[in-house]
């Protein structure tokens, strides 16, 4: 078996553990990062794509931001679209100068990869069987078989940021985590388009038949979603009844609809809120989606992967730096304060935007009191725009060893 010592290991290469890895390393400190599938498969899974004013601060900070200065699309407002239609948000203005900017996480997680690879520090992928132990005594360990042989990284610290489906939450023992969840009577079904986008910004929209979005990767494809049933399988869906339907709820009465293009990935995606507390146990820190889950209605899943980890790495240098732990112990209260701000949102976009099945008129009726009054009070629209592009870290970038933006 090849032992492997490090500071911190990190399970998982998505875009937590890749942020962190590279936040460690600017800070001096040693990490090993372990992914189970291949570099392939973690690049083309498409996913998030609205980055936050502090995410896009971030990764400029960190000069990783190169790709994302390039070919990120910076959007100064959006649009929340009813009754046919479409009613502008400017961000910019109600948030003092803040904006969100539209960057495929598949990019981030390459240029992530290739500035881990730069370097020289250890990631592996296609690692199997992997699992995590110790997690209550001074060295925990993550062990895995890579190319046949077996490994054991010897760590002082590991940041479980494997996901929702990854295996440190559940490596912590029974009766130690409180879950608060909830499920949604619905999904999303996606697609990614090669048409230009018919729009410069994001367009919510509520329609009697349900939620659709507008949104977009590139000058070039269009990426879209609409609500199904959340058990609803992509066979059912023919490339032309996906479009009668994008277009049944998106086109407005002033004739605004998506460009039609050729589909070239589609998906459903299940919705669920989720919370586990305390997001560390021992020497294992939980970080992103294996510690919680919002639905992608308020686009905040990465952005809160990366405000996790820019947590983390301010308690492990002070650790390293000075020998203090009191960040270490304030991880999981300083974290969650934003998480459960932003599963509120998420929460509230969800459920003013989405048909819930059971829905009766007056439920109907209230959900478009509700749109009317956001999109025509200004304290209303306000309160969505400072939440939209990202309510402040309360860890400064300094504290990182990074520029203030
Ligand atoms: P992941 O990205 O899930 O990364 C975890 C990594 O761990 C993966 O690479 C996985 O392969 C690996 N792993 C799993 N198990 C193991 C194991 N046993 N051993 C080793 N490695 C393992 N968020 C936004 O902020 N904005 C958006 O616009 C947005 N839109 C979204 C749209 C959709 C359709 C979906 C599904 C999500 C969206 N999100 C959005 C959410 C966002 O994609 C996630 O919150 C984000 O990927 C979380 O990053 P993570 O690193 O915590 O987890
Ligand atoms: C996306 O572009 O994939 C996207 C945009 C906004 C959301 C969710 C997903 O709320």
């Amino acid at each position: 078996m090849s032992v492997i010592r490090t500071q911190v290991g990190i399970v998982g290469a998505g875009p937590a553990g890749l942020l962190l890895g590279h936040l460690l390393h600017l800070n001096g400190i040693d990490s090993v990062i372990v992914e189970n599938r291949s570099r392939d498969y973690v690049i083309d899974r498409v996913r998030a794509g609205v980055l936050e004013q502090g995410t896009v601060d971030l990764l400029k900070a960190m000069g990783v931001g190169d790709g994302l200065e390039r070919k990120g699309l910076r959007h100064d407002g959006l649009y929340v679209s009813f009754q046919g239609e479409r009613h502008h948000v400017n961000l910019v203005e109600l948030t003092g100068g803040k904006a969100i900017t539209v960057y495929g996480q598949n990019e981030i997680v390459r240029d992530l990869i290739d500035a881990r690879i730069a370097t020289g520090r250890p990631l592996y992928f296609e690692a199997e069987g992997v699992s995590v132990g110790g997690l209550e005594s001074a060295e925990p360990t993550i062990a895995f078989q890579h190319d046949g042989t077996a490994h054991e990284v010897q760590c002082d610290f590991i940041a479980g940021c494997d996901g929702f489906h990854g295996i440190c939450r559940p490596s912590i023992p029974d009766g130690v985590l409180t879950v608060y969840e909830r499920t949604y009577p619905f999904g999303w079904l996606g697609i990614l388009a090669e048409a230009a986008p018919s729009c410069d910004e994001l367009v919510y929209t509520c329609h009697a038949r349900g939620f659709a979005l507008f949104s977009m990767r590139s000058p070039q494809v269009t990426r879209l979603y609409f609500q199904v049933p959340p058990e609803e399988s992509i066979d059912n869906w023919s490339d032309e009844a996906i479009w009668n339907e994008m277009l049944t709820r998106m086109t407005t009465h002033d004739r605004w609809k998506p460009n039609v293009g050729r589909i070239v990935q589609k998906g459903v995606t299940p919705m669920r809120s989720f919370v586990a507390t305390p997001m560390r146990h021992g020497r294992l820190f939980l970080a992103g989606d294996a510690a919680h889950i919002v639905p992608p209605t308020g686009a905040k899943g990465l952005n809160l992967a990366a405000s996790d980890v820019l947590v983390l790495a301010r308690a492990l240098k002070s650790f390293y730096e000075r020998g203090r732990t009191e960040w270490l112990d304030g991880y999981s209260d300083t974290c969650l304060r934003r998480v459960w701000k932003a599963q509120r949102f998420s929460w509230w976009m969800t459920s003013t935007l989405h048909r819930f099945p059971d829905e009766t008129p007056f439920d109907h009726q209230r959900r478009i009191a509700d749109l009317d009054y956001l999109t025509s009070s200004r304290a209303a629209m306000t309160s969505l725009a400072e939440q939209y592009v990202g309510l402040p870290a309360e860890v400064s970038f300094e504290s990182v060893g990074l520029s203030a933006p």
